[in-house]
């Protein structure tokens, strides 16, 4: 989790201290962007020791071209205070200082914690300036009502600091709703030795698979990952099985299937593996040279028949090169799964995003192109109401 806090200039600049510690506390990275008027309240230094990094003053002191970075940087930004000017500036669009040319480069979501007198709150300039913020997407904590600065009581309140990282963090980390629940994916292609040097094997990266036990360890899951070779890093939270092959595969998810709530075979498992696989180099030869291939076990049809009742929920993904939907409402009869995530492979395999229909006995449900990671957590989505389904695990 990165977090930029952005402090504006109002009393309760204090407290974004407290906040940057909390968001610390919480796991999270945080730098630190100030506006000019909020120096006058609360030095750099202070948010400097705190963060461990220098703090974005100006947008003119440091090479290149901070904002974007920051702004490229960051899971989320968080005003606090949000001053008046400052929403005003920003719902108008200007980034004439460096927390709105942070803002208007934020690739994730942006909260406000409003912190003003009352009658600056109520107006309706403030107000118009608030609706037009939340519609154009940005998270607006509190303000709370209690005392003020001046000495009166109002609504203006900057909320608490601990509400605010709560708020941010909940946002950033999700829902914990596979808590207390254990969460096999494969994930990666799979490798079928020919000889101590080559193999047959297949485009995938593994990114969709990553996603899938990323997002089920942020959600609280024990998430055991199997995964074919591979370069990507393990997601925090998740225990990684690396195998080659895809009988290794089937061997790692028989191991763990026992202990699994859900097992989500994202990964690319080859159908067939040369019938032999040579000790040594096989040896160029003149003529041209003929493989036999045998099939490989399908993990996830005996899955699907060795299942007592709907535990685990199963989820198979199907890749295909055209009638992708079809063809995954035929899997999902022909191995007993809950759910097919159905796609082509133009439209997803090994690429960042992914353009999927989710299949199950309710119909299709098409997502719009996304993602992996937000592709990851709508089939997670329907992994938790199939979950609440079938009722606790038997045995
Ligand atoms: C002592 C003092 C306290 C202030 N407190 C607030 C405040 O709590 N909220 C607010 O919106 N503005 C407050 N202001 C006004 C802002 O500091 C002023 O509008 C400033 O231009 C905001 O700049 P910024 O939005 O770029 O940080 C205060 C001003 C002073 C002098």
């Amino acid at each position: 989790m990165k977090v930029v806090v952005a402090v504006a200039g109002g009393i309760a600049a204090y407290k974004a201290a407290s906040l940057v510690r909390e968001l610390g506390r919480a796991g999270a990275e945080v730098r630190v962007v100030m506006t000019r008027a909020a120096q006058h309240f609360v030095g750099p230094a202070t948010f400097a020791g705190l963060t461990g990094h220098p703090v974005v003053t100006s947008l003119w002191d440091h090479p290149g071209e901070v904002h974007v970075e920051l702004g490229r940087w960051a899971d989320a930004i968080v005003v606090a205070p949000a001053t008046m000017d400052l929403m005003a500036k920003a719902a108008a669009g200007l980034g004439d200082d460096p927390v709105l040319a942070t803002l208007s480069c934020a690739r994730g979501p942006v909260f406000f914690a409003p912190a003003m007198h009352w009658r600056m709150w109520g107006r309706p300039a403030t107000q118009r300036v608030v609706a037009t913020l939340a519609a154009d997407g940005a998270h607006l904590v509190g303000p709370e009502r209690g005392a003020l600065a001046s000495g009166e009581s109002g609504e203006g309140r900057m909320s608490e600091p601990e509400a605010i990282a709560a708020a941010v963090v909940a946002h950033l980390q999700g829902p914990r709703d596979l808590a207390g629940r254990t969460v096999v994916v494969s994930a990666g292609p799979t490798h079928e030795d020919l000889d101590p040097v080559r193999f047959l094997g297949n485009r995938s990266t593994g990114r969709m698979g990553f996603a899938l036990a990323a997002s089920a360890a942020r959600r609280g899951a024990r998430a055991i990952l199997v995964s074919g070779p591979s370069a990507l890093p393990t997601p925090p939270g998740v225990e990684r099985i690396d195998v080659r092959s895809a009988r290794a595969m089937q061997a790692a998810i028989g191991q763990h299937v026992g202990d699994a709530d859900a097992v989500i075979m994202a990964a690319a498992v080859a159908d067939y593996r040369p019938a032999e696989e040579a000790p040594s180099k096989i040896a160029k030869t003149a003529g041209p040279r003929t493989l036999e291939l045998v099939r490989n076990p399908d993990i996830l049809a005996e899955l699907g028949a060795a299942r007592s009742g709907a535990h685990p929920v199963l989820v198979g993904f199907a890749l295909e090169t055209e009638d992708a939907a079809a063809r995954a409402r035929a899997k999902l009869q022909r191995k007993r799964c809950d759910l097919v995530v159905a796609n082509l492979a133009a439209d997803g395999f090994g690429g960042e995003e992914n353009l999927v229909t989710l299949v199950d006995a309710a119909g299709d449900h098409p997502l719009p192109r996304r993602s992996k990671a937000a592709v990851a957590d709508a089939i997670l989505d329907r992994v938790v109401a199939l979950l609440g389904q079938s009722g606790p695990r038997e045995g």
